[in-house]
């Protein structure tokens, strides 16, 4: 990978004007900042276009334009249609071929070289890698970035917000592969420190109990939701709330008291019939950003940040922060923040009175015209992280947009070991139907006609059953 990188960097370097396009997301928005910042410390033009996927549409207006293409976090799906055009790509996206079985990797490799004959690609799944928790599309663009120039390892920072954002550290509480080498470089940078604490919002800018207020991955019982419960349990503990007239944060509390509060919750949870699995997700790896302030000290908190940004078209405003603007900016994303968790909430009431309809391989729901198609995944993702539904079937989520109908599939590592494989289910079965999509094992999503989830869904049903060997 790193000499990919090189080979691509090197590329980039012939040019003196590049555009660049990106995903709409965190990771997306985290790789336009790192590709931009690179190519300014360059001294290369280039503009930044955020796209919610790439579509036909798109390709052709590329291919009339005829510049020199910046990829970050997206067209690896799209190989066979990007051939023609002036390109490098940095993604992590299972690449269009992937249907060629793994036991013929070297003609897999082969194809890649052939199909990229204009297209420079980097992307982990072509070296052995899982482009789900391995590294992000940030990481991959902080590759190249780190190869256009050594000074670039700042940019780490960044690449870990990206692979945050994208969820690469939840299956094993901490973040692996190639992800963990470009958190070393952060550390010798000195824009980037780790450690295990507590998994919640606002460690660095929440009062405690407003922190355990407004838990939601997991939530706890009597206490998310409910301030009195909340100062109740505290002074219980024996935790002053105050120093001074300073509420008291997470990060001013003693090692003891921190240790005090999180084996309580996980008692509560453990107690309430939660598993263990759930009750140990209260504790992980956090990454701060040490050059960071406030909320952009956690990489979780930035990344939800971007998020709030680029899900409801506003991708400019979460690129402007990730290139350094700390004042009107933020304060925009800041009143995003809100809107998103409003969202979000009324999205999950919305799913809670529909209910979740099980089939035989597939639990699904139709957000219809009442969850947005941009954060319909990540309520799939936030329902089956939560434990509370099925965690036997990966979980279809639909919602209508102007397009047709967008789908949001998400799955657990227990049925991938299995052989469940969602980047291949969502391409085979929208192509079915007339559509496209596309992802990672574990997430992955399509577009589709109107009118055809049913047939979709049953698709779904017979490649899942044949992936599972039933
Ligand atoms: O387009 P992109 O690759 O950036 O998005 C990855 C998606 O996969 C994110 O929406 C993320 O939430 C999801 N994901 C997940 N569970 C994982 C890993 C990724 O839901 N374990
Ligand atoms: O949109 P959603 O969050 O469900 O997407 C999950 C993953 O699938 C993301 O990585 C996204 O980029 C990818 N995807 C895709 N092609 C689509 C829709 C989603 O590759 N048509
Ligand atoms: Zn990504």
């Amino acid at each position: 990978m790193y000499n990919r990188a090189k080979v691509i960097a090197n590329e980039i370097k012939k040019y003196d004007e590049i555009l660049i396009i990106s995903h709409i997301d965190a990771d997306g928005i985290s790789a336009a900042g790192i590709a931009s910042s690179s190519l300014m410390r360059e001294g290369i033009e280039h503009r930044v276009q955020f796209i919610k996927q790439l579509d036909n549409t798109v390709i052709k207006n590329l291919k009339n334009e005829n510049k020199m293409v910046w990829f970050t976090d997206l067209g690896s799906g799209n190989l066979h249609e990007l051939q023609d055009l002036n390109a490098v790509i940095t993604d992590h996206h299972v690449p269009s071929q992937r249907e060629i079985p793994l036991s013929d990797r070297k003609d897999l490799l082969t194809l890649f070289n052939a199909v990229e004959k204009n297209t420079l690609h980097l992307n982990p799944h072509l070296f052995g890698r899982d482009g789900a928790r391995d590294i992000s599309g940030a990481g991959t663009a902080y590759l190249v970035a780190k190869a256009l120039s050594a000074e670039n390892i700042d940019l780490s920072a960044l690449a870990i917000v990206g692979a945050v954002g994208d969820l690469q550290s939840i299956e094993n509480r901490r973040l692996i592969g190639t992800n963990r080498d470009i958190l070393n470089d952060g550390g010798k940078a000195g824009v980037l420190s780790w450690k295990i604490d507590i998994q919640f919002f606002g460690r660095e800018t929440r009062p405690v109990f407003k922190l355990l207020q407004y838990a939601n991955d997991p939530l706890i019982p009597k206490l998310t939701g409910n301030k009195e419960n909340c100062i109740d349990f505290l002074l219980g503990l024996g935790i002053d709330l105050k120093e001074g007239e300073e509420w008291r944060k997470w990060v001013d509390l003693t090692k003891a008291e921190r240790k005090r509060i999180v084996s309580e919750i996980v008692t509560i949870l453990l107690k309430k019939g939660f598993g263990h699995a759930l009750a140990e997700r209260v504790l992980g790896e956090v990454y701060i950003l040490q050059k960071e302030e406030g909320a952009l000290r956690a990489a979780k908190e930035f990344a939800t940040l971007l998020n709030s940004c680029g899900r409801y078209e506003k991708a400019d405003i979460g690129y402007q922060i990730c290139l350094g603007d700390r004042d009107k900016w933020l304060k925009k994303a800041e009143s995003l923040l809100l809107g998103h968790r409003k969202t979000l909430v009324n999205s999950l009431q919305f799913i809670k009175e529909i209910g979740i309809t099980e089939k035989r391989y597939i639990q699904y729901f139709h957000g219809k015209d009442e969850i947005l198609d941009s954060v319909i995944g990540i309520t799939a993702s936030m329902l089956l992280g939560s434990g509370e539904i099925n965690q036997k079937l990966p979980i279809f989520a639909f919602a209508n947009t102007k397009e047709g109908i967008k789908v949001s599939a998400r799955s657990t590592r227990s049925l991938i070991s299995k052989g469940l494989d969602l980047s291949i289910v969502m391409k085979e079965a929208s192509k079915q139907v007339g559509g496209h999509g596309g992802g990672h094992n574990i997430a992955a999503g399509a577009t589709i006609p109107y009118g055809t989830e049913e047939e979709f869904l049953d698709t779904s049903e017979e490649i899942i059953r044949k992936q599972l060997g039933k």
